[in-house]
């Protein structure tokens, strides 16, 4: 549907966990702040939360976390999901520590892209960034994603480093996995969301102009690299694009796609503020719906007429869904932190 901007909305990130194996620097560096798990949504809830969001006009969807593979059931869920009348695409965003073990399972499930957080090519200074020495761990889960041919994606926040470490990170290194593996790679201008206001973006332009004078045949790539907010390069004989995600210094919200749940089941119409509805709420009302019994053809469709507990649930799932997104924000203020509403962390609200 669109929203009151005029902007279509096809797009859902559902965080289904607040939990993570890393500890980096600028989300949760002290660890989580743990969540009850009867406060979680279940895998059906989620399900029945995309159901509703499809029959709005939701095509894509993207899992996150937290760390999305530290939840049991996650293959499952991607299953799940892509069994959803209407939704076209399910992407997942991982640091990718565990993602060797899971990639079997992911390919099974249907994944049809993986996005994989890695700020660094430096294995000390990932140590830092994250707290794990697991550099080796995530490129081995990369190069076994990219051997089974699964469209992966690199996401490097491009803070400025070196006043914490000392050293300035080395962005051509990050942006020459562009060419040693078939993936594009974004930089991701840092947020002033949670830990992250305790860091300094980066201007993407210093990034540009340094791969334009490294690579002169640098040029725009116009071709579609999947639903978010990234503006791409192609650099001749580079396999991957390089894409930048500048949400500070090249605002996008014109062209805003997308809402959020976060894990708890909140809908989250923006990034900067606390707008939203709560769906749990609306999920856990009464103990009638009966989820799950609505396997057509192969497709979970909420529209079955022989499930009316669902069909209740869903038309009030949607009605809630439809109303928040019609009074989705016009755009973001982190220009102006004071008027930023959201308080949680980055962790909460799944990216
Ligand atoms: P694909 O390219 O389709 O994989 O989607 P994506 O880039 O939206 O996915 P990903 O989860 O990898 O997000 C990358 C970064 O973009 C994260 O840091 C997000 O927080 C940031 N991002 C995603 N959506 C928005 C948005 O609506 N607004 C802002 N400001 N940042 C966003
Ligand atoms: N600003 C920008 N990106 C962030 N991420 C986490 N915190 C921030 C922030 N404050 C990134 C992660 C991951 C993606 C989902 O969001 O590194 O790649
Ligand atoms: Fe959309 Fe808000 Fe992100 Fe802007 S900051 S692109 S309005 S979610």
């Amino acid at each position: 549907m669109k929203d009151s901007y005029g902007r279509t909305i096809d797009y859902m990130r559902i965080s289904i966990t607040d939990r993570c194996n890393l500890r980096c620097r600028y989300c949760m560096p002290y660890g989580i702040s743990s969540v009850v798990p009867e406060e979680i949504l279940t895998l059906e809830e989620i399900q029945a939360v995309a159901m509703a969001g499809a029959s709005l006009g939701i095509r894509h969807i993207k899992v996150t976390g937290g760390e999305p593979l530290t939840r049991k059931g996650c293959c499952k869920l991607i299953k799940m999901l892509k069994a959803v009348c209407g939704i076209e695409k399910v992407t997942i965003t991982t640091n990718g520590i565990c993602l060797s073990h899971f990639l079997e399972s992911l390919a099974e499930a249907g994944i049809d892209g993986i996005n994989i957080s890695l700020d660094t090519t430096d294995r000390k200074r990932y140590q830092e960034i994250t707290g794990t020495d697991g550099l080796r761990q995530v490129l081995t889960g990369l190069e076994q994603a990219v051997s089974k041919k699964i469209p992966v994606k690199i996401n490097a926040v491009s803070a400025v480093w070196e006043e914490d470490s000392g050293q300035e990170n080395d962005w051509l290194e990050v942006a020459r996995l562009a060419s040693r593996y078939p993936v594009d790679v974004r930089f991701i201008e840092m947020m002033p969301i949670g830990y992250g206001r305790n860091f300094k973006s980066l201007n993407h332009h210093e990034i540009l102009e340094r791969l334009l004078n490294e690579y002169p045949g640098t040029k725009k790539d116009e071709k579609v690299h999947g639903f978010g907010p990234a503006i791409y390069y192609q650099i001749p004989s580079f396999q991957g694009s390089i894409g930048f995600i500048s949400a500070i210094h090249g605002k996008f919200c014109t062209g805003c796609n997308r809402i959020r749940i976060t894990s708890q089941g909140y809908l989250k119409t923006c990034l900067c503020y606390e707008d939203g509805i709560d769906l749990r709420s609306i999920l856990r009302a009464g103990q009638q719906n009966s989820l799950g019994n609505c396997l057509e053809n192969g497709h979970w469709n909420w529209n079955y007429k022989d499930c009316p507990g669902d069909r209740k649930l869903q038309e009030r799932l949607t009605a809630a869904i439809s109303q928040a997104i019609r009074l989705k924000p016009k755009a973001h203020c982190f220009e102006q932190p004071q008027q930023m509403t959201e308080q949680h962390n980055m962790i909460d609200i799944g990216g």
